[in-house]
């Protein structure tokens, strides 16, 4: 049994997640390990809420909450409705937990030994009327690159230059809108990662198997003067992990958090630490996906992300780990994804556009959404939403290919043998094809999705759901039984076999319809369809009973797309 460690990138606390955030990193990252563990490996799927950063208190400050009370209904609301996407995580977890404070202080000790960690001096802007100093998005200004008027300090949503606040053009303050602002001396940690260039070099270069949007960022970064650069991982700010080397004060730096972005993957470990807590298990338990020496060794991590988060997974976070002289567990293997665009623009959080999560479960099951996601994930290249299309793919994919299957079998069953599998006959030339097929399509199947290949594999799995049905449209039971009863009964009971195979075999994309087919085959035994596929579909026998289930899929009509369009045109207030 192998086993797979899978970890998802953790959705910002501020607000609910589009489907491009969806399909870039939480849901691929469901599909695989629902997938390994169908496979029957053992996995550890690990998610939580990214907590801290200006983005966090300035949602509060917005919603007019304290920002601990803000990120605590935040990430319920964001666990339940990761629950209705059918998001399998193990944990579900927090970045602000006691866990993460303990190890991002951990880290930073560590760092700090090994001298990888400098003091700098340098100057922020202060704000008089605020009290406090402006970090990243506390400031906007216009941007000395483009003349963009609403630049954030630490970055231009325009032309998407990284900028220091100290650079913007005519700055003001975000919380009070004052101008009344002053430079003043302060002082900060910083991460040597530039000392560690050639480790980290080293180390992606050992990654020959790594798809090429992960490669070609990590190296545009790497060998680009700009991405290796120090980075300040300290901020003045109140809300985040207090500035500590281990559990020591660090003289100076009272009163200072962490930046969000060196916490946040630390959260990747510390959740784990929070499943065992939560599991009722001791460290061992965790130690031993996350620490190669406590038997992480024979441990594959996998991490799914969208590709503005390579930079960090490729390069900052492991110069932690790796600067840390610790033998934690470094990925294995970045799946990363391009942007999925929404009818003819992009989704945005901060405008309000396109269908968000909540939205899209209020007018449609999970696996509507999750099949028509997955099928389009943005892999080889940017992707786009239309309603259209969504339409055409729910109704042809889903109710006409595999719903209509699982009816007409069900239903023509009922009406001529009754609820149980029939008895007699024996399986011909025909059948014999079909299985071979079947099992070559199977078997490209499963290598799709040992390789992460999405869309290949949704593609591959919707060719094994059409063979079925040409299979019964050209067998034609309904003709058969006016002849051969016998014959008619076997090629019913493939059928009633073949609802089984689909079952499993979708159950990664859209685990609702597997396990209601499941449940309507009163299948006891959903284990994957390894070695002989002929003899797997032999596993309903004569005499099982079955019940013929609800309307798997219901058609998504002209007007409902209107309305939908419509409606979803906007901007969400
Ligand atoms: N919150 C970030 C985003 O949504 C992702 C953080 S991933 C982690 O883009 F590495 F920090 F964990
Ligand atoms: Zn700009």
């Amino acid at each position: 049994m192998a086993r797979h460690l899978i970890t998802s990138a953790i959705p910002y606390i501020n607000g609910i997640k589009h489907l491009g955030n969806l399909v870039g990193s939480q849901l691929p990252a469901d599909l695989y390990a629902r997938y390994q563990r169908g496979r029957g490996n053992e996995v550890l799927f690990l998610c939580a809420t990214d907590e801290h950063g200006t983005p966090a208190e300035l949602a509060a400050a917005k919603a007019g909450k304290p920002v601990a009370d803000y990120c605590a209904e935040m990430h319920t609301v964001q666990a339940e409705i990761a629950r209705g996407f059918r998001l399998s995580f193990d944990h579900f977890g927090r970045s602000s937990s006691p866990q993460n404070h303990k190890l991002t202080q951990h880290f930073a000790g560590r760092l700090a030994e090994a001298g990888l960690i400098r003091e700098v001096s340098e100057t922020q802007i202060y704000s008089k009327a605020d009290g406090r100093f402006l970090p990243d998005r506390y400031i906007e200004g216009t941007c000395p690159n483009c003349g963009f008027e609403s630049a954030r300090g630490d970055q231009c949503d325009n032309c998407t230059k990284q900028l220091d606040p100290v650079d913007l053009i005519n700055p003001r303050s975000t919380i009070s809108g004052s101008t009344d602002l002053e430079q003043r001396a302060t002082k900060h940690l910083y991460l040597r990662q530039s000392e560690m260039r050639q480790q980290l070099q080293d180390w992606i270069d050992s990654k020959a198997d790594w798809p090429i949007l992960t490669t070609s960022i990590a190296k545009k970064w790497l060998n680009d003067g700009d991405g290796l650069q120090d980075r300040g991982i300290t901020r003045d700010l109140d809300w985040g992990i207090p500035v500590k080397k281990g559990d020591q004060d660090w003289p100076g730096m009272e009163g200072k958090v962490f930046y969000v972005w060196f916490d946040a993957p630390i959260e990747y470990i510390a959740c784990g630490a929070e499943w065992a807590r939560a599991q009722g298990l001791d460290d061992s338990a965790w130690e031993r996906w996350w620490r190669t020496d406590k038997g992480a060794e024979d441990v594959t991590y996998t991490q799914f992300m969208g590709k503005d988060n390579v930079p960090f997974h490729t390069l900052s976070f492991p110069a932690t780990i790796l600067g840390s002289g610790e033998p934690w567990k470094l990925v294995d293997y970045i799946k990363s994804f391009n942007y999925l665009n929404y009818d003819g623009g992009q989704f945005s959080t901060s405008r309000g556009r396109g269908v968000f999560m909540d939205q899209a479960l209020a007018i449609l099951p999970a696996d509507y959404w999750r099949w028509w996601l997955l099928s389009h994930a943005p892999e080889s290249s940017d992707a786009e939403f239309t309603w259209e299309n969504f339409q055409a793919s729910v109704n042809k994919d889903l109710a006409d290919v595999l719903g209509n299957f699982v009816s007409r079998i069900t239903k023509f069953c009922r009406s001529k043998f009754g609820e149980t599998v029939p008895a007699g006959g024996e399986i011909g030339p025909q059948e014999t094809a079909l299985i071979d097929a079947l099992t070559t399509r199977l078997r490209a199947y499963e290598t799709f999705m040992d390789e992460m290949e999405v869309r290949k594999s949704a593609q591959e799995l919707r060719a094994i759901w059409v063979l079925g049905n040409e299979y019964l449209q050209s067998a034609a039971p309904w003709v058969t039984i006016k002849e051969d009863a016998d014959r008619a009964a076997m090629q019913t009971r493939l059928g009633l076999n073949l609802i089984r195979l689909y079952a499993v075999l979708s159950a990664p994309f859209i685990p609702d319809a597997s396990a209601a087919m499941l449940g309507a085959m009163q299948a006891q035994d959903a284990t994957w369809p390894e070695g002989d596929l002929g003899a797997w579909l032999t596993a309903l026998p004569a005499g099982h009973a079955f019940t013929v289930p609800e309307v798997l899929f219901t058609k998504i009509t002209d007007e409902q797309r209107e309305e939908w369009q419509t409606r979803f045109a906007g901007i969400r207030t």
